[in-house]
């Protein structure tokens, strides 16, 4: 994914380019969510498009979401009040967490810093929704090797402890419950 070309302004017509189902992901991703969420954390919040569908869907939901680029973060800000620049790979913000839920954001983990950030979140939240690219037969969505990590989806789902809940193409889905 062309990361470098990613600007807020820009960012929703070059993804909706690169992942033709990007709607449907999103709309995928909140309905994986395993119950009602109130203290929600979002990894890699991007643009907030996913805060905003899961806000629509669960109102009383709190959100803090993190991004590692400082524009997305001003432009999330501009919606929501809870948008921190950190990494996922630092420690998390203090949990407990109802939901940690990550669109298009975590395959830019390496295969060990996704184990790690797996057993984190377990250790700090009663669910996972990851909505990601994988590695698949049909490939779609462009992939830069030295920024671009996907994984397949059983593999997803198994480190993470959930269980595959959608797949497309080159997408999936992967929900958890501890
Ligand atoms: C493809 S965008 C997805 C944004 C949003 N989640 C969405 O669904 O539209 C990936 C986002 O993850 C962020 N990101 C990439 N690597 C990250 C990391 N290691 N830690 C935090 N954010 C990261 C990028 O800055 C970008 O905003």
């Amino acid at each position: 994914m062309a990361q470098s070309d990613w600007k807020p302004d820009t960012y929703l017509d070059l993804i909706r380019a690169e992942v033709p189902r990007y709607d449907e992901l999103q709309d995928e991703a909140v309905k994986a969510i395993p119950f009602p969420p109130e203290r929600v954390l979002e990894l890699g919040m991007g643009t907030g498009e996913t805060t905003r569908r899961l806000v629509g869907a669960y109102p009383d939901a709190w959100v803090i979401g993190l991004d590692s680029s400082p524009d997305m973060v001003f432009r999330a800000r501009e919606m929501y009040d809870g948008v921190q620049l950190a990494r996922i790979e630092d420690p998390l913000p203090d949990g407990p967490w109802d939901l940690v839920i990550g669109v298009l954001s975590i395959h830019h983990l390496t295969t060990e810093q996704k184990q790690s950030l797996f057993r984190r979140v377990r250790e700090h939240s009663r669910s996972l929704v990851i909505a990601d690219v994988v590695r698949a037969d049909v490939e779609i969505t462009p992939i830069e090797p030295d920024y671009d990590f996907p994984e397949t989806a059983t593999d997803l789902a198994s480190w993470s402890g959930g269980t595959v809940a959608w797949t497309q193409d080159d997408l999936a889905v992967v929900s958890a419950v501890y």
